[in-house]
């Protein structure tokens, strides 16, 4: 586990393990809202997933998960986690689709939380594979750029992404 090899104390992955946190908050409930078939409420949630993996994969997807393919062991991985934040996008954008043309009704979420059940393995992989991994193979050079990508990631969004940076993030401060 991450926790015993101390590689949540670098900054960008401790940052990622910090989303982590808040991404699998935000799925438990929108399961909830979505099993008492409460639509806008789950999609109000989904929109604020959506700003999640906004800064988190771009650190991961143009930081991490890149510098990680420098090493042949670890090009497949790469490219499998790659591959399942794209399906995951995939199926969130056909249903905001519905959402924006006030289609609550037609809304399917069934793809949805099979697919949450994917990134919870997907986010199990990182944390006890990839991070610790990366912890020890990638260098000062390669942690700035995820620095720079999540700076650059925030600064795009509608608003701060955490409590403490202002009113508009969702869930418990950050760690
Ligand atoms: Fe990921
Ligand atoms: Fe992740």
């Amino acid at each position: 586990m991450c926790q015993y090899c101390g590689c949540h104390e670098i900054e960008p992955i401790g940052a990622l393990m910090d989303d982590h946190f808040e991404i699998r908050n935000l799925c438990r409930h929108i399961r909830g809202h979505v099993e008492a078939d409460r639509r806008e409420e789950a999609v109000d949630l989904v929109r604020q997933l959506v700003r999640y993996f906004t800064v988190h994969n771009s650190v991961e997807e143009g930081g991490l998960y890149l510098s990680m393919t420098r090493f042949e062991e670890y090009e497949e991985k790469a490219g499998t986690l790659y591959d399942e934040h794209d399906a995951l996008d995939a199926v969130i954008d056909d249903l905001l689709a519905l959402a924006d043309a006030d289609r609550y009704a037609d809304i399917d979420f069934a793809p949805l939380l099979a697919e949450f059940d994917v990134l919870l393995e997907h986010i199990d992989h990182e944390e006890n594979g990839l991070f610790p991994a990366a912890a020890v193979a990638l260098d000062q050079a390669d942690w700035d750029r995820c620095e720079r990508l999540r700076t650059a990631a925030v600064a795009r969004l509608d608003g701060p992404l955490w409590k403490e940076q202002g009113e508009a993030a969702w869930s418990s401060p950050r760690a």
